[in-house]
């Protein structure tokens, strides 16, 4: 049996996959019905499907720059051939483009939950217009890179941790993870993403997206109260966001990744020198104070000292930035 149809009868291996899999639909349902619902899905979307031969593949040209991810300033990028650096920038724009296909496949598991746990008539009807609006982001960047395949999600450590959860977690913690810090973050880096791209096709579908995202994020500051949490919800919480604000300490892993990848590996002290001269530190002090603020502003003072207690809104060093990131890639120092 396929997996595509051991996911559509629900035979999950781990709860990962019923967030962010979407194997799980059309596979399983016979050519002449998936015809059928295809065509359904376009006409109440309005958005075409993607053609079921295409592929991240079918993209040729990179859709952000090295501006975009700073590698103008590195010397390691610049000592490249052009063909490399053409490789290596269209493999982090796919990395990019995929993570955020897997962000809005696992929206629309988001909401559904939401809309089922709501307590109010107003909380389910703006829950599943917010899932409908996910759909549509989904099929919106589907429609670039072709239909998603999680697969490679599962060596995505911050998508394990968004799957993880979206299933796991009790409602009132994740109005604040999802919709007040996860969204709220994501305004920001889906306007770099919509600003930078170099395609207009995707400027637009990201630009699109934001003005959703914008009321998502908005209707969870005004949903969360630090009252209702309870003492071990707060304690968990904290323990949520800590995991977060460890994965935000290692931000360009990615492109480092890449980046050893296609030179045939990296030293401790080019990861290093990387991380430097792209002025890392800049860019991690920027994200951890719009983090620090989206939790202020959404009322978490008491999640917010609790944060403060185990240092995870202090800068890092260098050395540490870089030192965690070789760990994650194997490179020993
Ligand atoms: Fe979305
Ligand atoms: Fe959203």
């Amino acid at each position: 049996m396929s997996k595509g149809k051991i996911l559509g009868h629900i035979s999950v291996r781990c709860p990962f996959e019923i967030a962010t899999s979407a194997t799980m639909t059309l596979n399983a349902l016979d050519d002449r019905k998936s015809q059928a619902l295809a065509r359904i899905l376009e006409k109440s979307s309005r958005i075409p499907n993607p053609r079921p031969d295409s592929s991240e593949n079918d993209l040729k040209e990179p859709i952000w720059n090295e501006v975009f991810f700073n590698l103008q300033l590195s010397s390691f990028f610049q000592a490249l051939s052009q063909e490399k650096k053409k490789a290596v920038l269209l493999r982090c724009s796919k990395g990019l483009l995929y993570e955020s296909q897997m962000i809005e496949l696992a929206g629309t598991t988001f909401a559904a939950k939401m809309a089922l746990l709501s307590e109010t008539l107003a909380e389910r009807e703006l829950y599943s217009l917010f899932a409908a609006d996910e759909a549509r982001h989904l099929r919106m960047i589907s429609s670039i890179r072709g239909a998603p395949n999680s697969d490679p999600a599962r060596e995505n450590p911050f998508l394990q941790y968004l799957g993880n959860l979206i299933l796991s977690e009790k409602k009132a913690p994740l109005v604040l993870l999802i919709q007040v810090v996860l969204e709220g973050w994501g305004i920001s880096h889906y306007t770099r993403l919509a600003e930078l791209s170099m395609n207009p096709s995707v400027s637009q579908v990201f630009q699109e997206i934001l003005k959703d995202e914008a009321k998502h994020h908005g209707s969870g500051l005004v949903l969360f109260s630090e009252e209702q949490i309870s003492e071990s919800d707060r304690e968990r919480l904290i323990e949520q966001l800590s995991h977060f604000l460890t994965m935000v300490r290692t931000g360009p892993f990615s492109v480092v990744q890449v980046l050893a990848s296609e030179t045939g590996g990296m030293s401790a002290e080019q990861v290093r020198l990387f991380l430097k001269e792209t002025e890392f530190q800049k860019k991690l002090e920027n994200d951890l104070e719009l983090l620090h603020h989206l939790l202020l502003k959404s009322g978490a003072g008491r999640i917010v000292s609790g944060l403060h207690r185990s240092k995870l809104f202090e800068l890092p060093s260098l050395d540490e930035c870089s030192a965690q990131i070789s760990a994650g890639l194997g490179i020993c120092a």
